[in-house]
């Protein structure tokens, strides 16, 4: 386990910030991290997994960890459904192609999400009708306070919407996720509109788990920049909850308000949409901006600085709020 001094992260986050880290380390095992954690005097200490929802605003003072513990497998539970504890070093899509090759079901609908297995349930990460909770059964996690392992259920990690235990109490690192997926008769999740618009078009009419995967796979290619070509931290502001009444305030102005409803009282709006209203997407200044094709995505053309993009995620958040009295909350974490 080496360290090296005066690090550049840029090759270790998506958006492809040039940012230095006084200390970088890479562990490949629980024994490397907890020795690093009880032997390293620096106070700060930052654990990055595939760097795909941080955005770095500053010179890191500290030490840098990269969580590189890698592993997976299966157990079969019964007919039905089988467990597969993924560690969290492991490239979230290549653990998903895994499953799939193994004809284990209920992640294909989250195919091609970036970054790594670890940061999955710190954000609950969901896409086109599917989250992670849905199929989550448990983690293990490193308590930094106590420097000792522990077994977190489903309860445990207080999953929202891109929510949980992981984003409020920082002390703790996940270090494997396990899952309940199925080994056949799977209930495929393609009401999500454009899977069902793609299956058509393709004219699949009993779609497998694979079709789904290259459905959402083609979708998201389509849809979202590649961050090996474009510098990019997917979604980076949640998706704003309003209520009923405020809703309905909108709906005099802006009659085609796309909204879902998620209780009586409560209503998911796309803040791309929003953020398009206002007069963003595509937008770009300097070596920074608004993508073209989804406006909830922030993109670095080479070489803006994590304060530039941040200092323009909060321009955005005033204007949203000027024009639709709407709080946008960060999806990405700041450092
Ligand atoms: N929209 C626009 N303009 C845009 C983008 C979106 O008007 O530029 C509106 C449209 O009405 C569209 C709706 O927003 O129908 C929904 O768009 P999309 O299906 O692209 O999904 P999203 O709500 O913008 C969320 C996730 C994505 C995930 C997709 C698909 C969040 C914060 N983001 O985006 O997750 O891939 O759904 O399920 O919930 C990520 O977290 O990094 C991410 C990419």
């Amino acid at each position: 386990m080496n360290i090296v001094t005066n690090f550049s992260l840029i090759n270790y986050n998506t958006f492809g910030v040039d940012a230095t880290a006084n200390q970088f380390t890479s562990v490949s095992s629980i024994k490397e991290l907890k020795k690093i954690i009880s032997t390293n005097e620096s106070k700060e200490k930052i654990f990055i997994g595939g760097g795909s929802n941080i955005l770095i605003t500053k010179k890191i003072e500290g030490l840098v960890i990269h969580l590189n513990i890698k592993g997976i497998s299966s157990k079969k539970l019964d007919n039905n459904y089988s467990e597969v504890n993924i560690k969290a070093g492991e490239n979230w899509n290549e653990a998903v192609k895994w499953c799939l090759k193994n004809n284990l079901g209920g992640i294909e609908n989250l195919s091609l999400i970036p970054g790594n297995t670890g940061a999955a349930p710190i954000q609950n990460i969901g896409a086109y009708g599917v989250e992670l909770k849905d199929v989550f059964t448990s983690c293990e996690v490193l308590d930094l306070k106590t420097n000792e392992i522990s077994e977190f259920s489903k309860e445990d990690c207080q999953f929202e919407y891109r929510n949980s235990i992981f984003k409020k109490n920082r002390n703790y690192i996940i270090l494997s996720v396990k899952l309940k997926l199925t080994n056949t008769n799977h209930k495929l999740k393609i009401d999500y509109g454009s899977i069902n618009e793609k299956l058509v078009l393709l004219g699949i009419e009993n779609p497998k788990i694979a079709d789904i995967a290259n459905v959402v796979t083609q979708i998201r290619k389509e849809k979202l920049p590649d961050p090996k070509k474009l510098g990019n931290s997917g979604s980076f502001f949640k998706n704003p909850i309003i209520n009923k009444r405020q809703l309905e305030q909108l709906k005099i102005n802006f009659c085609d308000i796309p909204n879902y409803k998620i209780s009586e009282e409560s209503y998911k709006i796309p803040a791309g949409w929003l953020i398009e209203k206002a007069g963003f997407k595509g937008k770009r200044i300097k070596d920074y901006g608004v993508h073209k094709n989804q406006a909830l995505v922030l993109v670095n053309y080479g070489n803006a600085t994590g304060k530039e993009i941040l200092k323009f995620s909060l321009s955005i958040q005033k204007a949203i709020k000027f024009i639709f009295n709407i709080e946008l909350e960060l999806e990405v974490n700041i450092i």
